[in-house]
């Protein structure tokens, strides 16, 4: 298999230079090519100015930004772009002809061993690759826009690519760092662009057979299902003309089913695209879509109805052996921001639900897409309905025990590890979708998983940090939090309460390893852990009154006790960002870690304070925290009572004989 070094892109649009800026970010050498000289000085520009952003926001120094762009050459030439790349990128507009007539010119210039690969987002890669007399170098590699911040690569062999250029793409997108889903079919629309747009085409059906006007069933996606836009507004945001080509192409491979609705094909001919054009389903002003998404419009579709349609589909991918249910539900969660896997959805509520949806759906708008696919049918007979029974799209049989494996994925929401050596367990946040986002399911699993590490013997400190390198937590999970009635957010923010509480009475040491974005709700857990530590990149900040909303997980309350009340005023109402190094002037958090070395030099730090004795930690981590509500005298005879409890323990045995002893203690919690 090639040893990829050197990448060269086709086009420097907003594709061709989002991946040419990753791949120098991960040390790849990158040709840029585009025909059009104003094009390629905008996509450097664009690179460049994106660089220097993250330098600003500390996820990069200034030489790791200027060492990336200087790993990037411009050029018109095809040959001298693609003559010395082992793999040849392909990001020009999508239309077959063209592609096909770049990819005879690259196999003329590009050497031997290159492997090729193609950026459509819709087009089976047979089709892309026919101009080509060698096809098995060939493969799809599907990105996401924007490409620095979506996690998934979807990746498609055509019927002759080889394995090695599948290997190959494979681990070039691994080494950008992300999410890879290999199908193991070469299908118009792949899983994503194919499951999107029946997601869109839900919407639109629903909306011209008037279940619902487009701002209802808009507001239920975003507020009843938790997505980050509904249909008509993705559908404007990505371009009408866009979605309606994809449409097309499908629609000429798989059947007239998949044709664009009419009423987005009419947008279209009458030119208004979308957010590009200020016109599409929606007016769009400053960019944004220019129409009031009250979340009470939310009662009046019911999200199940677009829903279940995009499950329909999706059944249909698993049994032509696209993906499997897992990589359908993988892809639909990284590529395209579902906050769930369609099949996921499904089994939680009944693959008979879904069925019941489908022929409403199908009743009021008679579309042949909405017709229950026999799988589904077969499914609801031989009752595999999903979670209710144990088995649906996915196992839900409770698991044997088997005996503890090192992390354990018993939750939805995050993680829990522990490293028994250093008595350290620690909890991932891991909503990656939502860069963590706190919601009802994450509070629950939290005190859970607070619970379980207070049990475990082994654990002497509790680490919380989030997954990845994007975010620690980014606060409350708004899409989950508006629409809601005042009292049902009440017992919302009370839960929130409880969890921090639970933190505070832990006997045992809570650090927060803030490795990224800790905003709002998401600072606010940061504040009730005992001690905190943070990566140079982490950004800090209580942006809730910029909502029009307040910091209310304990936010007005921690942290005038850790800052003083001048300091926590000037947080919490003028609502802006800070860095790790502001967090630590302010006292906030006791160091500041490089970004490549922080998991482990956050891991050693509650290490280090593992070491010492458990009981005495605990008594002192009560005491500081009682200081918070007590009066003085108070405090000072529960202090002197902890003294005289402490003083009789092995520990303390111990921690004075090893002190006599020159040697190092160890302590037994006893
Ligand atoms: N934009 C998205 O959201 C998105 C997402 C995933 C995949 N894609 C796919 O990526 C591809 C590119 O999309 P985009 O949005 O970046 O388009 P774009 O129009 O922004 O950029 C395409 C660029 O290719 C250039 N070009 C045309 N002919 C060329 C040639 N022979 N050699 C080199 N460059 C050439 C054009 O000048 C243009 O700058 C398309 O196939 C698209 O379907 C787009």
């Amino acid at each position: 298999m090639a040893d990829v070094r050197t990448i060269a892109v086709l086009g420097a649009g907003d594709m061709g230079h989002g991946i040419a800026q990753l791949a120098a970010l991960r040390g790849f050498r990158v040709r840029l090519r585009d025909v059009d000289d104003a094009v390629l000085e905008r996509g450097l520009h664009a690179i460049r100015a994106s660089l220097d952003k993250l330098v600003a926001k500390s996820r990069l120094t200034r030489d790791e930004a200027d060492a990336a762009l200087a790993r990037v050459e411009t050029t018109k030439d095809l040959p001298a772009a693609v003559g010395s790349a082992d793999l040849v990128i392909e990001a020009v507009p999508e239309r077959l002809d063209l592609k096909q007539r770049v990819f005879a010119e690259v196999e003329n210039a590009a050497a031997p061993h290159a492997i090729l690969a193609t950026n459509t987002s819709a087009m089976r890669v047979q089709e892309v690759g026919a101009s080509l007399r060698d096809p098995t170098r060939l493969v799809g590699m599907h990105f996401f826009n924007p490409v620095l911040l979506m996690d998934l690569v979807e990746i498609i062999p055509g019927p002759s690519t080889s394995p090695d250029a599948l290997h190959a793409a494979q681990a070039v997108a691994e080494r950008m760092g992300k999410t890879v889903v290999t199908l193991a079919a070469d299908t118009p629309g792949f899983v994503t662009s194919r499951l999107i747009s029946v997601w869109v085409g839900a919407g639109v059906m629903a909306a011209e057979a008037k279940l619902a006007s487009r701002e209802a069933i808009d507001a239920s996606m975003r507020f009843r299902a938790g997505f980050p836009m509904g249909p008509f507004e993705l559908a404007d945001y990505t371009g009408l003309d866009v979605g309606v080509h994809a449409s097309d192409y499908m629609a000429s491979r798989l059947g007239p089913a998949y044709a664009p609705a009419p009423s987005m094909r009419a947008l279209v001919e009458a030119g208004n695209l979308g957010k590009k054009t200020g016109r599409g389903f929606f007016p769009w002003k400053d960019g944004r879509a220019d129409v009031n998404l009250a979340p009470e419009l939310a009662k009046e579709f019911d999200p199940a109805l677009v829903l279940s349609l995009v499950v329909n589909e999706a059944a249909k991918l698993l049994e032509q052996g696209v993906a499997s249910a897992a990589d359908i539900d993988l892809a639909c969660r990284r590529g395209l921001a579902f906050p769930k896997g369609p099949l996921e959805w499904a089994d939680e509520v009944g693959v008979d639900q879904v069925v019941k949806s489908l022929y409403t759906l199908f009743e009021a708008t008679g579309h042949p897409l909405a017709e229950p696919y026999e799988l589904l049918l077969e499914m609801v007979e031989e009752g595999r309905v999903g979670k209710k029974v144990g088995h649906g799209f996915h196992d839900h049989a409770p698991r044997a025990a088997t005996s503890a494996p090192k992390a354990r994925r018993e939750h939805e929401t995050l993680v829990v590890s522990v490293d028994e050596k250093a008595r350290v367990g620690t909890i991932t946040l891991d909503r990656p979708h939502r860069l963590h986002a706190i919601n009802a399911d994450l509070l629950r699993e939290l005190r859970d998983a607070l619970h379980q590490l207070e049990r475990d013997e082994r654990v002497r400190v509790v680490l919380l940090t989030g997954a990845g390198e994007k975010a620690f937590c980014a606060g409350a999970d708004l899409s989950e939090t508006t629409g809601v009635t005042p009292a049902a957010a009440t017992e919302t923010i009370r839960q929130a309460h409880k969890t921090c509480v639970e933190m505070e009475k832990l006997g045992k040491p809570v650090v927060a390893a803030v490795n990224g974005l800790a905003l709002g709700g998401g600072f606010e857990l940061a504040l009730a852990c005992d001690l905190r530590v943070a990566a140079k990149r982490a950004t800090f900040g209580l942006p809730e009154v910029t909502l029009g909303l307040l910091p209310a997980m304990g936010g007005t309350q921690r942290l005038p006790k850790l800052v003083g009340l001048a300091r926590a005023k000037e947080i919490a109402l003028l609502g802006q960002r800070f860095d790790a190094e502001r967090a630590m002037s302010l006292g906030l958090v006791s160091a500041v870690y490089p970004n490549e070395s922080f998991a482990r030099d956050a891991h050693e730090f509650a290490a280090q304070l593992a070491q010492h004795a458990p009981l005495a930690l605990r008594a002192t981590k009560q005491l500081l925290n009682a200081s918070m509500t007590t009066d003085i005298a108070t405090g000072m005879e529960l202090e002197a009572m902890a003294f005289g409890v402490l003083v009789s323990t092995e520990d303390v045995l111990e921690g004075v004989s090893a002190l006599f002893g020159k040697r190092k203690p160890e302590f037994q919690g006893k």
